[in-house]
């Protein structure tokens, strides 16, 4: 893939670097989509049904088993070429920091230290009356357990339809994308809000905006820059075509 000379200049210049990542960075792991493909999640099951809280309540067994099949499903999966080449971003450029809509916390593994996870990781559990963080041994149980504070039952801790996102974590993302020089939009559909809005903001902010998706998506006529294909394959270009080394 040819890069134009901005786009390079721009990444290569740039102190402070917002990657903004949705399900499709994980698509190249195995992980599946939400919503733009025959295997995407919300295409197969009912998203009011295993990600809502009156979903839970209505049927708390079943959905907490549903979580259990991801989770188990996502420890035989590993980060990709995505991953590792915004963790090694962290070592060329000053302050890149990684806001995510994923709850798989593959940027983690892949070596990325500024996370923020605006939708919460599948590995967490809470208690569904007040909140209680729970201990992660609990997800080896086949029923949801009981919080040992309260003894209401304990759901994944993520950020279902309906839900706030983390109001600490929120913060911290949107004044990101008024102090980043450079904001890089990777595999986002841009359907689900308030993140969504993040890239508009950064925009607006006058950052550099890059989107990397193989699909068109409505931040297609805001961003400066539209690289249309897979992030596992174009992010490891990108990395050479601006460090002109190979990845690490
Ligand atoms: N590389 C880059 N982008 C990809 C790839 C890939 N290999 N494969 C698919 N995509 C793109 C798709 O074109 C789509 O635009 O990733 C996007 C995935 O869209 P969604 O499935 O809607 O995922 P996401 O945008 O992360 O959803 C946002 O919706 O259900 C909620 O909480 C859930 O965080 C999720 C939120």
């Amino acid at each position: 893939m040819q890069f134009d000379d901005e786009l390079l200049n721009r990444l290569r210049q740039a102190k402070r670097l917002v990657f903004f990542t949705g399900a499709g960075t994980s698509t190249e792991s195995g992980v599946p989509t939400f919503r733009d493909e025959q295997n995407s999640l919300w295409i197969n099951f009912d998203a009011t049904r295993f990600a809502t809280e009156s979903g839970f309540r209505a049927n708390p067994g079943q959905v907490w088993q549903w979580y259990a099949e991801r989770r188990q499903q996502l420890q035989t999966l590993s980060p990709n070429p995505a991953h590792r080449v915004m963790a090694a971003w962290q070592d060329k450029t000053a302050g890149v920091t990684v806001i995510t809509q994923n709850i798989d916390g593959f940027h983690q593994q892949a070596g990325s230290r500024d996370v923020i996870e605006l939708h919460g990781n599948i590995t967490a559990n809470k208690c569904v009356d007040f909140g209680h963080v729970a201990p992660m041994d609990v997800n080896l149980s086949d029923q949801p357990p009981h919080c040992q504070q309260c003894g209401s039952l304990l759901r994944p801790d993520i950020v279902w339809f309906g839900e706030a996102l983390p109001a600490v974590a929120y913060h911290f993302a949107e004044q990101l994308c008024f102090d980043c020089e450079v904001f890089v939009c990777i595999g986002c559909s841009m359907e689900v809000y308030p993140a969504a809005s993040l890239p508009f903001n950064a925009a607006r902010s006058g950052a550099y905006l890059i989107q990397i998706n193989p699909q068109a998506t409505p931040l297609d006529e805001v961003a400066d820059c539209n690289l249309y294909g897979k992030a596992g394959e174009i992010l490891p270009q990108l990395w050479q075509a601006v460090w002109q080394e190979p990845l690490p």
